[in-house]
C-alpha cells in the first residue's frame, strides 16, 4: 500500500492531492491513507501535509529502501525479486549466507544502512558507518564448477569499477584480486563467500563495501591514509540509489555474460581496468613473502609474478604495489 501511495504521489511532483482523491484511487479509508502517511514520514519521506490542499511529497529520504530500490533499479533479477533491508545489523553478508541456506531465490539482495560487523578479507574488518556507503551482498547460484568461483570476486570488481566510473566520472582501477582503489586509496573492497559441494556451487555470497559519502574526519585513524570515498574525491555527495542501479545493472550484464560466454571478455576487461598489472608487487601469503613484477593475470584470475627466479603464480594472499626501487 505504501509503495502505492509513494507512486501517486511520485507522478504528481509539483501538487497537493486530497486525502479523499487518495483514499479513492486506492480504495481504502482515508484514516488508513493518513496512518500509511506518518509511517511514510517516520521512514524519512518529507510530506507535505496542508489541512485543505492535501499531500504533496517534498523530499525523498537519503536511505536505500526497497520501495526506492525497486522503483528505482532497472535490472531483470538482481535485486528485482527479494530485498533484505536494515538499518543495521553485524554483516549483510552473514545474513546474504543465512538466506541462502533457507533456499532465497538467485539475485536476492542484502542491504544495511549501517554494519556494526562488517567483515573484510583476511579476517580483517570493514568500517560500515550508518547512511555513508553501500554495504551490500547479493546471492548467485552459478551453474559454474566450484573452481571457478573465485573468478565471480573479479566479475564483481569490473562490474563495480564500470558502475563508478560511469556514475561518477573516478577513474578508478582494480588492484588484485578485488580492491578499488584511487590514487592508491580504497574506496572498495569484495568479499566473496562460498558454499558448494565437490562439483557444483550451492550459492555464491558477493559482498561489496562502498565508501559513498564518508568524510575524511569519519575515517577511524587507522583508515586515514589507505582508504578514501566517492564523495572525498568528487566534493560531491553522490546518491547511493543511482550507484547501486549501476552495480546491479554492470554486475548482472556481466554474470550474464559469464555464464553464457565463458569468463575471457570478463578477463580482459579485468586486466584493462588493473592498477596491478605492470607494477612492482610485495606479496604476503601462504606463509610467504616476495615480490616482483605483476605481468597478468592467467585463465584462472591468478596472478603471475615474475621474481628474480621464477615466474609466481598467485592465488590468494595480500598483494600490495610498491614503488620501484
Ligand atoms: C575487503 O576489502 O577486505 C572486503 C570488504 C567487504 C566488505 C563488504 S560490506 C558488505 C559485506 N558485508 C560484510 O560483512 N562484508 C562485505
Amino acid at each position: 500500500m505504501r509503495t502505492r501511495i509513494l507512486d501517486i504521489l511520485r507522478k504528481h511532483p509539483d501538487e497537493y492531492l486530497s486525502g479523499e482523491e487518495i483514499s479513492r484511487q486506492l480504495a481504502v479509508s482515508r484514516t488508513a491513507i493518513w496512518k500509511h502517511m506518518q509511517t511514510l514520514k517516520q521512514a524519512g519521506y518529507e510530506i507535505e501535509a496542508h489541512p485543505r490542499r492535501g499531500y504533496r511529497l517534498q523530499n525523498l529520504p537519503d536511505l536505500l529502501l526497497p520501495y526506492e530500490i525497486r522503483d528505482t533499479v532497472s535490472t531483470k533479477i538482481l535485486g528485482q525479486k527479494e530485498i533484505h533491508y536494515f538499518t543495521e545489523i553485524d554483516s549483510t553478508n552473514n545474513e546474504a549466507k543465512k538466506q541462502a541456506n533457507l533456499g532465497c531465490l538467485e539475485g536476492t539482495i542484502v542491504l544495511s544502512e549501517e554494519q556494526n560487523n562488517g567483515r573484510g578479507r583476511l579476517a580483517r574488518g570493514w568500517f560500515s558507518p550508518a547512511n555513508k556507503g553501500i554495504w551490500l551482498s547479493i546471492v548467485l547460484r552459478p551453474p559454474f564448477n566450484p573452481c571457478d568461483a573465485p573468478k565471480c570476486t573479479l566479475m564483481a570488481a569490473v562490474a563495480v569499477t564500470k558502475a563508478i566510473r560511469s556514475v561518477t566520472k573516478v577513474k578508478c582501477g582494480i588492484k588484485w584480486p578485488n580492491d578499488i582503489l584511487y590514487q592508491g586509496k580504497k574506496i572498495v573492497g569484495i568479499l566473496t563467500e562460498m558454499s558448494a559441494e565437490i562439483d557444483a556451487i550451492n550459492h555464491v555470497v558477493i559482498g561489496m563495501g562502498i565508501n559513498v559519502n564518508i568524510t575524511q574526519q569519519e575515517f577511524t585513524d587507522d583508515l586515514q591514509d589507505i582508504a578514501t570515498s566517492l564523495s572525498i574525491i568528487t566534493g560531491q555527495n553522490i546518491s547511493r540509489l543511482l550507484l547501486l542501479n549501476a552495480v546491479l545493472l554492470e554486475l548482472e550484464q556481466a554474470y550474464e555474460q559469464v555464464v553464457q560466454q565463458g569468463f575471457s571478455v570478463m578477463l580482459d576487461e579485468w586486466r584493462e581496468l588493473s592498477v596491478t598489472l605492470g607494477k612492482h608487487v610485495n606479496v604476503v601469503g601462504s606463509g610467504r613473502e616476495f615480490s616482483g613484477m605483476a605481468m597478468d593475470i592467467d585463465d584462472d584470475g591468478a596472478l603471475l609474478v615474475q621474481t628474480e627466479t621464477c615466474l609466481e603464480r598467485v592465488l590468494a594472499g595480500d598483494v600490495s604495489i610498491r614503488p620501484r626501487v
